[in-house]
């Protein structure tokens, strides 16, 4: 179904809507009755990729090994299974591009928290165990997590099975972004207005409705304070109109439509700025696949020893004291 919303000329694109109505209504969507599958998998990458003895490949997070179901546990245990579910089972270059993002996500996740930033809001957290495991430099920085009701509902599940206890400055909300006021919702959870914040929306906008990622920017512009952080990726939009041209894109799209969360939402790169403008935000860096490639995987001889799936990149924006502290990002 065409979008009505799209015309040629737009560069920020939300894709056609399969589960919208001929009326307009949003139906049901599978992650309002499942828990969201993609969460899943990044849980499953990340708990692989804490086994690896390859520093390239390994990344910190055990707590992800704790929540995978027990015989996967044992599984991915074995280097050959590992390796089958990472470089034939998984689309090309994403446990890969999984493991770099956790890598740059984490590294700005432990700065905000060094710097004793107020508070940390993650969007669609999933399986996200940062809160825990970087509880120790937490200090009194309060951390808040959102997802729909489900996924959210499964992790809490898993953290008590795990006898994994949830810290005090650690709070959960749920919400549909596609359905539910997120203003009203960290108010009520007491998210503080105009106070140093990060916001982590990792893995995410690609998911949502184009209305519902400028209601999320919106309210970032209003509730940050001068000096916040905001890390993120986003989907080349080349990508949602299928042009085929990065490295790995026709397995992953496939594979996130087949998980039943398809991707709406992407970005051209040279409107990036434009768009994080209109939100008073500006770019402090911006990373694209080969950007991780030579940064995490590019041994000692300069020779790349993983390709990153090329549908994604990531960005570090800041929200500047003025509108003249608009830079050329790195
Ligand atoms: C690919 S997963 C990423 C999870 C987590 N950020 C990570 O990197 O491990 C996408 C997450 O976004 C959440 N999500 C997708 N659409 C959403 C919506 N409309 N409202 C709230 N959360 C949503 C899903 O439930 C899921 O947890």
């Amino acid at each position: 179904m065409p979008n009505p919303q799209r015309r040629p000329t737009d560069r920020i694109h939300a894709a056609d809507h399969p589960s919208i109505s001929k009326e307009g209504k949003v139906s049901e969507r599978r992650i309002e009755t499942t828990t969201s599958r993609t969460a899943e998998w990044t849980c499953v990458s990340r708990a692989a990729s804490s086994l690896e003895s390859d520093s390239y490949y390994r990344s910190d997070d055990h707590i992800a090994l704790l929540l995978v179901p027990t015989f996967l546990k044992l599984l991915l245990h074995i280097p050959s299974i590992r390796r089958f579910y990472s470089q034939v089972l998984a689309p090309k270059g994403i446990y890969e591009y999984t493991i770099a993002r956790t890598k740059y996500i984490d590294a700005v996740f432990k700065e905000a928290l060094a710097e004793g930033f107020d508070q940390i809001l993650i969007f669609g957290a999933g399986f996200d165990t940062r809160a825990l495991r970087f509880q120790s430099e937490a200090g009194n920085t309060r951390i808040f997590e959102l997802d729909v009701p489900i996924t959210q509902k499964a992790k809490l599940g898993q953290y008590a099975q795990r006898g994994l206890n949830i810290p005090a400055n650690v709070e959960f909300i749920s919400i549909d972004f596609d359905k539910e006021s997120l203003s009203e919702k960290l108010e009520g959870a007491g998210f503080s207005r105009g106070v140093r914040s990060l916001f982590v929306l990792e893995g995410l906008l690609m998911y949502l409705q184009l209305d519902s990622v400028d209601e999320t920017f919106k309210v970032i512009e209003a509730f940050a304070g001068v000096g916040s952080v905001i890390v993120f990726d986003y989907v080349r939009a080349s990508v949602l109109r299928q042009a085929g041209s990065c490295y790995g894109e026709r397995e992953i799209v496939r594979s996130v439509a087949k998980a039943g969360e398809r991707w709406h939402f992407g970005i051209e790169e040279e409107e990036l700025e434009r768009f994080l403008k209109k939100y008073g935000l500006r770019t402090s860096e911006h990373k694209d696949a080969q950007d991780l490639e030579q940064i995490y995987f590019t041994d000692a001889a300069g020779e790349i020893v993983g390709r990153v799936n090329g549908t994604h990149c990531l960005v570090r924006a800041v929200k500047p004291a003025t509108s003249q502290e608009y830079t050329t990002p790195t």
